[in-house]
């Protein structure tokens, strides 16, 4: 009984992080790319800022599912009322802080992107023609800064999938 609790605890942080991680992806990967080919600027940022309010809530209940379950993980892979020193447990502790740094990083990312980049972009462009395909020159670092963020996010993702595959494999 206890085991299929520990399998349902995992399995909810997998799902979490394939709902979080994965959409992250497919907009990078495919909305983005399919917007850039075939909408104006202006009306493509519009569009994202729309997809990414509607994205919003699902990433913030998944970064509290992966907090809570991943504290869970800990419990179920590290037996606490052993000794702390022996080569597993040093090795899971040293990839499960490198993997903490990331979700942080990660997390801080999405809150910038979501609270104050974003707003600050979707605000400066709302009074814009759908149609123009070249922002004015004061709003070009906005939406530059938010076009970092974005990339950095894609690459903190894929780094947490390292670091959870080799927290996987006890590296
Ligand atoms: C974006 C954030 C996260 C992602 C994408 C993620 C992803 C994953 C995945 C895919 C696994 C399964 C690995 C396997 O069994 O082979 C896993 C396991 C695990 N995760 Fe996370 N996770 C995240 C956040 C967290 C957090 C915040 C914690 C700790 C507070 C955590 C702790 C753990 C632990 C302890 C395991 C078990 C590792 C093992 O099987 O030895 N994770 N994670």
């Amino acid at each position: 009984m206890i085991d299929v609790i520990w399998l349902l605890i995992r399995w909810i942080h997998v799902m979490a992080a394939v709902i979080w991680i994965g959409g992250n992806l497919i907009l990078a990967m495919v909305i983005v790319p399919y917007f850039k080919q075939n909408l104006p600027l202006v009306q493509r940022i519009k569009l994202l800022t729309q997809v990414g309010k509607r994205f919003e809530p699902i990433v913030w209940g998944c970064v509290i599912v992966l907090l809570f379950t991943g504290i869970a993980n800990i419990f179920q892979i590290i037996d606490f009322s052993e000794p702390l020193s022996n080569e597993f447990v040093n090795n899971v502790m040293r990839t499960l802080s490198i993997k903490l740094i990331l979700f942080i990083t990660l997390v801080v990312l999405t809150g910038m992107h979501s609270f104050v980049f974003g707003p600050r972009l979707a605000a400066a462009i709302e009074s814009l023609e759908d149609s123009i395909d070249e922002l004015p020159e004061d709003i070009r670092p906005i939406h530059k800064r938010m076009s970092i963020v974005s990339s950095l996010m894609g690459v903190v993702s894929l780094l947490i999938l390292l670091a959870a595959v080799a927290l996987g494999m006890g590296i």
